[in-house]
């Protein structure tokens, strides 16, 4: 986007206006060129209904011109303000216990609400009539973080309203819609499209074929909520850009379809985070860092904007870890190494107000700037210059990984196995290959998949004909693909399929049958591979296997000892392997490397712990990121045919320092 590559969220409402010009010269000093401001200011920008007042707001953004920043505008509509409430109690959203969530905190709302629909679409479009062809405008964020905040989706009235409707364009009769949801169990039959409910909490399990709708109704009207945005916003705004802060892997909206509203997408990293697991060391942490900057490049397949890196210890009611001297700018090279474009931290200065207290700013409380000030100020001098030529450049990988909405719906509405999850296994998998630094695309299955030297596929797990024949001509072209686990075990309407062994037609390409399985509840498997014993969790499929099939590992315990349970199989000009089980972190490591070989994947360089390799490249030049993770000094080999445009020393990284190298193809 032009020349910006670096920016602060920015929230001039919770200061002093006499504070403001120190701020713009502050930010400008350090290299800031962006503010995105009032996505939660609603009462400000309409104090009582019908009283707009913009004034603030357009002071704020004339004073920032003047130091030559720019300014993105966030709509408020994930803070409906109390007058609002009141007059109108039914925005609030009712939870599946069908209790209404009260005014207090944020995205207090039902995205199916008329009346607040309308309410947005007044402000919306006042704001974009009124900053649409304002020059120190650049760009747009509607609402903030879809669908955070809203743990259960909204299932009052209007909801269940559209529910219906969602599902009469779907299905048109009620026989088809019975059909598809198997509602013969347990006389769940409908008469007619009004009598479906949206799902409260049951007495017993729900149906799966129902959960799954719902969740593809949601994502959808999470969708329909944000494209009445962004149509206002681009009748009126036709020279800036509209984008959104994704959240990696978050899973209410499928992001593939939000990001089509977009000119591109950005995202919120929080690497120190305190939600992740207490026992994450920093070395299990960095690959799904990696994998989340992935994912969110994967959801337009181009370069994307961070709209909020973390600029300090997070917390609200608890508290993060400090990030340590240089560890700030690690996370944001790392933003800009796996396809970041611009970098916008959050926030500027430490709230003195409200929930988020705690989460900290490149300025303290005090607004005298200090050491997170400096870091961030030298990092962002040190790369503009790079950051220009970079723009617009992509990771090369040669290495595709089925990421896929649907099939995480899936698993969260019956995960099998307490500690089964979708995202976790993609990121096991993951972790895999970023661990032999070779970089990865998330890919959707509507995706091409020929590209591709490898593609992996765990747990394909709804199946259509269209997808299966996408994997077996994948194949027959000569790609590599890995299938696993509970592939093809249910149709689109999360039925079970009964037509053929498992994995169904896929067997053409796996070159076997699952006849039967063992999930491994509290229990483990042992397998052979390459004559030694390793550890396997979570399932065991039990195969037959047809006679070119090739045996890869085989279990190792229980009754199925001596069965296969890894297996390759040629066919075409490519091959299909089949993991019958979840490997265990080593045996991953170890079949992933052969499988990366088999398949004539290039490594970036071996493995040096906590160290991460990536590039970037366009048509004429080819970017390679070196990041130290740790705080401990790492020989690494020489790079040869590279010449160093950031860094100390050739052959050594200290402490939290990234080094880059550029070499002109
Ligand atoms: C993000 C959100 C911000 C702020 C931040 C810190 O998820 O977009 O508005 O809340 O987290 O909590
Ligand atoms: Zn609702």
């Amino acid at each position: 986007m032009g020349d910006i590559f670096f920016g602060v969220d920015y929230y001039p409402e919770h200061w002093e206006r006499s504070r403001w010009e120190t701020d713009a010269k502050l930010m400008q000093e350090m290299g800031i060129q962006t503010v995105r401001m009032a996505e939660f200011s609603w009462h400000k920008l309409e104090p009582q209904e019908g009283e707009y007042d913009f004034t603030w707001l357009d002071d704020a953004i004339a004073l920032l011109a003047k130091y030559g920043i720019k300014t993105i505008v966030g709509t408020p509509s994930a803070a409906p303000p109390a007058w609002m409430i009141n007059k109108h109690p039914d925005i609030l959203p009712i939870d599946t216990m069908g209790r209404v969530r009260g005014f207090g905190g944020r995205h207090h709302d039902c995205q199916s609400n008329p009346t607040y629909r309308e309410y947005i679409r007044k402000m919306v479009t006042k704001l974009a009539k009124h900053y649409g062809e304002n020059e120190n405008v650049i760009g747009w964020q509607p609402d903030n973080e879809l669908g955070n905040s809203h743990f259960d989706l909204c299932t009052c009235d209007n909801c269940r309203k559209s529910f219906q409707n969602w599902l009469k364009d779907k299905y048109q009769t009620t026989d088809k819609l019975n059909q598809a949801w198997g509602t013969a169990f347990w006389s769940q039959e409908y008469n007619d499209f009004s009598e479906v409910f949206t799902p409260r909490i049951t007495v017993t399990g729900e149906n799966p074929s129902a959960m799954l709708d719902w969740k593809r109704f949601c994502s959808d009207l999470i969708i329909d909520f944000t494209k009445e945005q962004t149509d206002i916003i681009r009748k009126y705004a036709k020279n800036q850009f509209v984008t959104h802060n994704f959240m990696g892997f978050a899973d209410k909206v499928d992001y593939y379809k939000l990001g089509e509203l977009f000119d591109f997408v950005s995202h919120d990293q929080y690497p120190g985070g305190f939600y992740l697991p207490e026992t994450a060391t920093p070395h299990e942490k960095n690959h799904v860092l990696a994998a989340t900057l992935d994912v969110i490049r994967g959801y337009k397949n181009q370069t994307y904007w961070l709209m909020e890196q973390q600029s300090g210890i997070t917390g609200w009611e608890t508290m993060g870890r400090a990030p340590a001297p240089g560890q700030l700018s690690v996370w944001a090279l790392q933003s800009i190494a796996h396809g970041a474009d611009a970098i916008v931290f959050f926030r500027w200065r430490t709230c003195a107000v409200g929930t988020e207290q705690y989460w900290h700013g490149i300025l303290p409380h005090s607004g005298n700037p200090g050491r997170r000030y400096e870091e961030l100020k030298t990092t962002m001098q040190e790369m503009l210059p790079l950051m220009k030529k970079m723009q617009g450049s992509m990771p090369k990988a040669e290495v595709g990984m089925v990421f896929s909405f649907e099939q995480d719906y899936a698993f969260q509405i019956q995960p099998h196995h307490k500690d089964l999850d979708y995202i976790g296994q993609v990121q096991k998998y993951y972790k895999a290959l970023y661990d032999q630094n070779i970089p990865v695309d998330f890919i959707s299955d509507k995706g091409d998949f020929s590209k591709y030297k490898l593609l992996v596929a765990p747990l394909q797990y709804l199946m259509n004909p269209k997808l299966e024949e996408k994997y077996m001509s994948y194949v027959k072209n000569g790609g590599h693909l890995i299938l696993t686990m509970r592939t093809g075990v249910k149709d689109d309407n999360n039925l079970c399929m009964t037509d053929r062994e498992l994995p169904g037609r896929l067997s053409e390409i796996t070159g076997m049958e699952v006849l039967d399985y063992d999930c491994l509840r509290n229990a483990f498997v042992k397998v052979e591979y390459q004559g030694r014993e390793y550890q396997a969790n979570i399932w065991s499929d039990l195969m037959h296997l047809m006679p070119e099939t090739e045996v890869m590992a085989t279990y190792a315990s229980e009754f199925y000892a001596g069965e296969p349970c890894i297996t390759r199989h040629a066919y075409g000009d490519g091959c299909c392997y089949y993991i019958g089980t979840e490997p265990g972190e080593e045996l991953m490591l170890q079949l992933m490397e052969n499988i990366c070989h088999g398949a004539n994947v290039e490594k970036l360089a071996d493995r040096i712990e906590d160290v991460e390799y990536m590039t970037r490249e366009n048509a004429s030049t080819r970017w390679l990121f070196v990041i130290n993770h740790s705080d401990k000094r790492k020989e690494i080999p020489q790079i040869t045919g590279y010449t160093m445009v950031k860094g100390k020393k050739m052959g050594v990284l200290e402490g939290y320092e990234v080094q880059i190298y550029e070499k002109l193809k």
